[in-house]
């Protein structure tokens, strides 16, 4: 007999950082979503997205630079957990090919500007703000897309803008952008398991 639960798409999150993103995708799991967060996986022990998981009793997995990169270990790992899908939300590593094809369109990343503007290597947290307030932006904003073996160059699935002004710090305009990205993230990441659930596609 099928456990409750069993029919939902299964995510592994992958974090480095706060884990901000985590915790809305989490707050907004419910019993009407069509994902459930089955694996963290993170390179930092004590970052926020592990401290998170760990008080909420998912699953997490440390990994370095070796495990990573440990095909077979990490293969397993996620089939343990009966991974779907692959959420990047601030995940500081770059991610293996063979994880890239074996989840072949089913990697999603978020990142904090209007890609293709302040992407590629470099281009992560502050400096991206930094570089938008730098340049004079009237505005700025978030995107979502498919994660293939080129940095943030992968299909956009989903990007939303907001307005900035001159008065703003790039702190400011960070926090007005992540406020996006934990409104939009769980959103699309929901409509995205979903899709796949009806489709029925095994990886
Ligand atoms: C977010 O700004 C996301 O766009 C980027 O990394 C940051 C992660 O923040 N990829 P948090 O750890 O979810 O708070």
């Amino acid at each position: 007999m099928n456990k409750p639960g069993d029919d939902l798409v299964k995510l592994a999150v992958f974090a480095s950082g706060n884990g901000s993103n985590l915790r809305k995708i989490l707050e907004s799991q419910s019993a009407k979503s069509s994902y459930k967060v089955a694996l963290v996986l993170s390179n930092k022990r004590d970052s926020g997205a592990i401290l998170y998981a760990h008080e909420l009793g998912i699953p997490t997995l440390f990994v370095n630079n070796e495990t990573l990169n440990a095909e077979l270990e990490l293969v397993q790992a996620l089939e343990d957990h009966q991974i779907d899908i692959i959420i990047l939300a601030g995940f500081m590593k770059l991610i293996p090919k063979f994880l890239i094809d074996r989840f072949k369109n089913r990697i999603l990343n978020i990142h904090p500007s209007l890609l293709p503007k302040y992407g590629g290597k470099g281009m992560y947290g502050h400096f991206v703000h930094e570089s938008v307030k730098l340049n004079n932006e009237s505005k700025s904003g978030m995107t979502i897309h498919i994660v293939d073996e080129i940095y943030d160059q992968g299909r956009i699935i989903f990007q939303v803008s907001c307005r900035i002004n001159p008065t703003m710090s790039s702190e400011e305009i960070g926090a007005k952008v992540l406020q996006l990205e934990h409104c939009f993230y769980p959103r699309v990441i929901n409509g995205f398991a979903k899709t796949i659930a009806q489709k029925n596609i095994d990886i």
